[in-house]
Parts: structure tokens; C-alpha cells; sequence
């Protein structure tokens, strides 16, 4: 459902200077990935191997100097003009460590200000698409909570809600754990795993390893700018056959 083909991102050279890398250092390297439609796709990879920028790429947010990413009937590649761009990023949903909620904005707003400024709708309308999606992530009771009032999980929840509330085809998760207290992880697993019920294609990149065995139907594995390794869970984490899986397993307390 989703094509990736011989991916190559490098930023510029400055950037890249500042960021500490080699010069010439490409940080996606000619990567190439499938993504099967309604499946779970967990992403690991060293800090630093550029699953962020992949994920940022793959949201169409971050431009790449060669390659090609096609969704549906939808592609995207280094000269794709604004409204190819615009068409591509209206099925994906993005999904951050820190939430980037409102904190003066109930969940119901927060999730209805999404829709009103990137659908248009009037406020009553917003409000109605907003409380199904809160539904969807068993936070319709706490629709009229301020984030303050609500725990590290629900925050996540309320932004998956608001990601949700767009219909993507595909969401993307960039560490949707790492701000939550370990007993939290688990809320966000739940959420996940049931969104998969809707249908929803989901990209969760993760450091954490345990993390990634239990919400993943597939794990891809990055390294060097391309993907190393892809495959079930046990496949992957208990039967690696590449060597830069191996190394980062032996380097992860989990
Ligand atoms: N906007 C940017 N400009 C320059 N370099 C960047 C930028 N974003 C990330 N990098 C560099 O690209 C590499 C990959 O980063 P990132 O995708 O954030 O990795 P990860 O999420 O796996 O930790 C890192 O070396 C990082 O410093
Ligand atoms: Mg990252």
C-alpha cells in the first residue's frame, strides 16, 4: 500500500555540520520499504539513524533529493508540485512524543480545532466529528477536560484522537511512548492495537524494544539509511540475521 524506493535525504551541509555529521553523510542512504495496508509497522534503529526523518519524509512534510514514495494512487517524490503534496499529506496523520496540545483548550477542542482549520468545518460540525473520534480512543467522558487535568496517557490519547479525527489512511507514531511513565505504555499499546480494527495502516517508531515486539505486526529495522531487516517480531528480534540488529539488541536493556 505504501511504496518506498531508493529514498536518499541528505540535509545541507550546514545542517548537517551542526548536527555532527560527516559532510557528505547522507542521513536516508537509498532506503526502500513496503508497507502492507492495515498492518502495524514498528520502526527501531539506534538514536540517530534517522527514523524521525523518515518518519517526517514519509508524513511529506520533509523534502528528499531522490527517490519516491507512492501511497494509493498518490506519489510523492523530490519535484512533486504543491497539490501532489497536498493530496499526499491529506492520508497521513502524525502523531508526537509531547502531544502539542493546547493547554487552553479542552481534549473536545483541542481534537475540533484540528478539523476546523485543516477541514473547514463550523464549530457544531467539529465538535460532533471531534467526540467520535474521542470515542474511538475511549476518551469521550473526558472530552470537556483541560490537558492539565488529564494524565501523560490520556494527553497521547487526545492526540491520536486529533490525528484520527482527519481519517488518514495511515498514521504515524515518532515515539509515542517515551514521554510516559512506564505503567502508561500500555494504554497507548491498547489504543493502537484496537485502532488496527478500523482499518487504519499504522508506523510506530519506537527505541523501545519491548515496546516494539508487542505493538508491531511487522518490525523494520534502520541502519546506515536504508532498512537492514524486516519481519514479524520473532523474526526479527529473536532471529536477526543482520548484524546492526544484533548490535543495537545487545546494546537495549530490554
Ligand atoms: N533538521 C535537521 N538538520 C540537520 N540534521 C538533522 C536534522 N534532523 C536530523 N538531523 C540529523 O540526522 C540524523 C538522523 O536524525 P533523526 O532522524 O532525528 O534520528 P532518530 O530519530 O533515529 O534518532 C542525526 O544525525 C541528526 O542529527
Ligand atoms: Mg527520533
Amino acid at each position: 500500500m505504501i511504496r518506498i524506493r531508493d529514498l536518499r535525504l541528505k540535509y545541507s551541509a550546514a545542517a548537517a555540520l551542526e548536527a555532527g555529521l560527516v559532510e557528505s553523510g547522507c542521513v536516508l542512504n537509498g532506503l526502500s520499504l513496503d508497507v502492507v495496508e492495515g498492518e502495524i509497522l514498528g520502526v527501531i534503529g539506534r538514536s540517530g539513524s534517522g527514523k524521525s526523518t523518515l518518519l517526517r519524509v514519509m508524513s511529506g512534510l520533509e523534502p528528499f533529493q531522490e527517490g519516491s514514495i507512492q501511497m494509493g494512487d498518490s506519489e510523492l517524490g523530490p519535484k512533486s508540485r504543491q497539490a501532489a503534496q497536498a493530496k499526499y499529506r491529506a492520508q497521513t496523520g502524525v502523531v508526537f512524543q509531547d502531544f502539542h496540545l493546547f493547554p487552553h483548550y479542552s481534549a473536545l477542542q483541542n481534537v475540533a480545532l484540528a478539523l476546523k482549520i485543516v477541514r473547514g468545518l463550523e464549530t457544531d460540525a467539529a465538535e460532533r466529528e471531534a467526540l467520535a473520534a474521542l470515542e474511538k480512543v475511549s476518551l469521550r467522558a473526558a472530552a470537556h477536560q483541560y490537558p492539565e487535568t488529564l494524565s501523560g496517557g490520556q494527553k497521547q490519547r487526545v492526540a491520536i484522537a486529533r490525528a484520527l479525527a482527519l481519517k488518514p489512511r495511515v498514521l504515524l507514531y515518532d515515539e509515542p511512548t517515551s514521554a510516559l511513565d512506564p505503567d502508561l505504555r500500555f494504554e497507548i499499546l491498547d489504543v493502537i492495537r484496537g485502532l488496527k480494527s478500523l482499518g487504519i495502516t499504522q508506523i510506530v517508531v519506537t527505541h523501545e524494544i519491548p515496546f516494539a515486539r508487542r505493538v508491531s505486526d511487522r518490525i523494520a529495522v534502520l541502519a546506515e539509511g536504508k532498512i537492514c531487516e524486516v519481519g514479524t517480531p520473532d523474526q526479527v528480534l529473536d532471529r536477526s540475521h543482520s548484524e546492526a540488529t544484533k548490535e543495537l539488541l545487545k546494546r537495549n536493556w530490554g
